[in-house]
């Protein structure tokens, strides 16, 4: 099976981020925006040791992708946030974003998720949406003033692109409440 999803070790946050960050530079941004986007992009001991960090990695152990899965204080507790979904430029289009798209979604269901939220750079739209992911609207990133992102939300009770139904039965939540999402995101 490729990738092979793992937990990520507290020792390779460093080598993650550094990951995070080739992954965001690959759209192009220039050094301006990279320095203002470094602080989302840090992967952090205190999420690994949580056991929310999925690195994607090949048959080697290496790391190709990167994920972290939110669930915050401020949203109501059956909605997570894709915190962090970044796949090294090499793996890119191999199915990598996807396998931790996935392992991330059905985490959260197993924590008794209904909804995932994620706060998505407007390059990676079209990848979301393949995933499934409904656009509810722009909300602004809280890293770079004046910059808005497109706004998404998976339907958790329901199997995610590619997902095996009865995966998703195993995790199965009734079906999801309408209602506000909270914000809070940290995307960039
Ligand atoms: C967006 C990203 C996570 C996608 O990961 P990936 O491993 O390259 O994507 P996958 O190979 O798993 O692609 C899964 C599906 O999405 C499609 N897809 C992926 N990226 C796409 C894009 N930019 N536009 C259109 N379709 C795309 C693939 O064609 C594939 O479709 P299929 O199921 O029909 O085969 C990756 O490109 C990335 O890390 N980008 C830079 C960082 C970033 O913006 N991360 C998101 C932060 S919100």
């Amino acid at each position: 099976m490729f990738p092979v999803i793992r937990l990520a070790r507290v020792d390779e946050a460093g080598a993650l981020t550094a990951l995070c960050r080739r992954s965001k530079a690959h759209w192009g941004y220039d050094a301006a925006f990279m320095r203002l986007a470094a602080p989302a992009l840090e992967v952090d001991a205190e999420a690994i040791g949580e056991g929310r960090v999925f690195v994607g990695v090949d048959g080697d152990d290496r790391a190709l992708g990167v994920a972290r899965l939110d669930i915050l204080d401020i949203k109501p507790p059956d909605v997570a946030e894709l915190g962090l979904l970044f796949v090294d430029p090499p793996a890119m289009g191999l199915g990598v974003g996807a396998a931790l798209f996935r392992h991330v979604a059905a985490e959260a269901r197993r924590r008794g998720c209904r909804r995932m939220t994620i706060l998505a750079d407007p390059f990676a739209a079209p990848f979301y949406e393949r995933m499934g992911a409904n656009c509810l609207g722009q909300a602004p990133s809280d890293a770079i003033p004046g910059r808005t992102l497109p706004l998404y939300d998976v339907d958790l009770t329901r199997p995610v692109a590619h997902e095996d139904h009865a995966d998703a039965a195993a995790g199965a939540v009734a079906s999801a409440p309408s209602g506000h999402l909270g914000l809070g995101q940290t995307t960039i």
